[in-house]
């Protein structure tokens, strides 16, 4: 028996040589110490042996044991090593290599600038509402104090998608959105895409931007609009800016004005930009007709407004010295990268 032992130590110091993985390793640990394993094999038949013999034989049997415990541990940690080396290898990582190159976009200049127009009145308290790109008709004008008769109503001006429906052709339907479902004090912009039936050319396109403003509350007067309006000229086109405002007609707004801002190239000495005049157009505006208030079941006695438009294209073409408005819409990425 103590023969068996010895033969049982060498057996597992010749096969522990050969192990090369983990998974070897544990295959002799079985086999040798495992319940089913060649040692327990052996103790089990001790039950025949004298006292005597017992003994020595179990005190060798733990020798053993204890040696073949001590050689598997060594070659567990051996092979790990190895193991461990080997995926380091396969994992290793070049941190000198080149990498891949990211190429992060850039905002549009029309995203850019309605960004910029929305930024100023959101200092200013205004809060942003939005409404569809397709409207009802009733919005887009009835409400808006254009009758059935009004020249813009024409299908030559209007994209219909029937009798009721269109594609807005104009952001003042927010207006009658947000009077619909708004109390006083109101006090919002609305950036937004409009449609017109425009052939194309250096300064028309069927599809454009406008950002449209509405202020309703108690003792709003002209003087509230032009402090607005030209804090706002002062924030996009700089501090030295001045404003005009010219007496004009929309059929929502009375009075209505057309406000002008100098020449931010030549300060109003006349240049290219201002076509010589030294003043350039920028935006409509006037106070809310009490007929579009009414619609909102506003009342008119208690509560004035003032409202205004301004067109996205125009302002970034002046602003950027873009000659051509299609140059927008032709994701030509030679045009937008400028404006990294
Ligand atoms: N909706 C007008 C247009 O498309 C622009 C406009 C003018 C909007 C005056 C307004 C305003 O709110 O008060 O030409």
């Amino acid at each position: 028996m103590q023969a068996q032992l010895n033969k049982i130590l060498d057996q597992a110091k010749d096969k522990l040589q050969e192990a090369a993985t983990v998974a070897q390793v544990d295959e002799i640990r079985v086999k040798m110490l495992g319940k089913k394993g060649r040692l327990t094999e052996i103790l089990r038949g001790m039950g025949k042996l004298s006292p005597e013999e017992r003994k020595t034989t179990g005190q060798m049997a733990n020798t053993v044991r204890g040696e073949i415990e001590e050689l598997l541990e060594k070659k567990f940690r051996e092979v790990k090593v190895v193991a461990k080396e080997a995926q380091f290898k396969l994992e290793r990582i070049d941190v000198t290599e080149p990498g891949k190159e990211v190429n992060i976009g850039v905002r549009h200049p029309l995203t850019i600038t309605m960004d910029e127009i929305s930024k100023v009145f959101t200092n200013m308290g205004f809060s942003i509402a939005e409404g569809p790109e397709v409207e009802t008709v009733f919005n887009n004008f009835d409400a808006l104090n254009a009758g059935p008769n009004h020249p813009a109503r024409d299908m030559t001006d209007t994209f219909y998608i029937n009798e009721d429906i269109l594609l807005r052709t104009q952001t003042s339907p927010v207006q009658v959105r947000t009077l619909l479902k708004q109390k006083p004090p109101i006090k919002i912009i609305s950036p937004g895409r409009c449609f017109r039936c425009d052939t194309p050319d250096a300064t028309h396109s069927p599809m454009f931007h406008q950002v449209e403003g509405l202020v309703v509350d108690e003792g709003i007067t002209m003087a509230d609009l032009k402090g607005t309006l030209d804090r706002f000229a002062k924030q996009l086109f700089g501090t030295e800016t001045r404003t005009k405002f010219r007496p004009h007609h929309f059929p929502f707004t009375e009075p209505s004005a057309e406000m002008d801002v100098s020449c931010f190239k030549c300060g109003g000495k006349g240049c290219r930009v201002c076509k010589g005049s030294g003043w350039i157009e920028i935006l409509g505006c006037g106070m809310v007709h009490p007929n579009v208030l009414k619609v909102g079941g506003i009342d008119t006695e208690r509560y004035t407004g003032f409202a205004f438009g301004m067109g996205v294209e125009r302002v970034s073409m002046l602003k950027y010295g873009v000659d051509d408005i299609r140059l927008f819409y032709e994701n030509d990425m030679r045009f937008i990268n400028q404006f990294k």
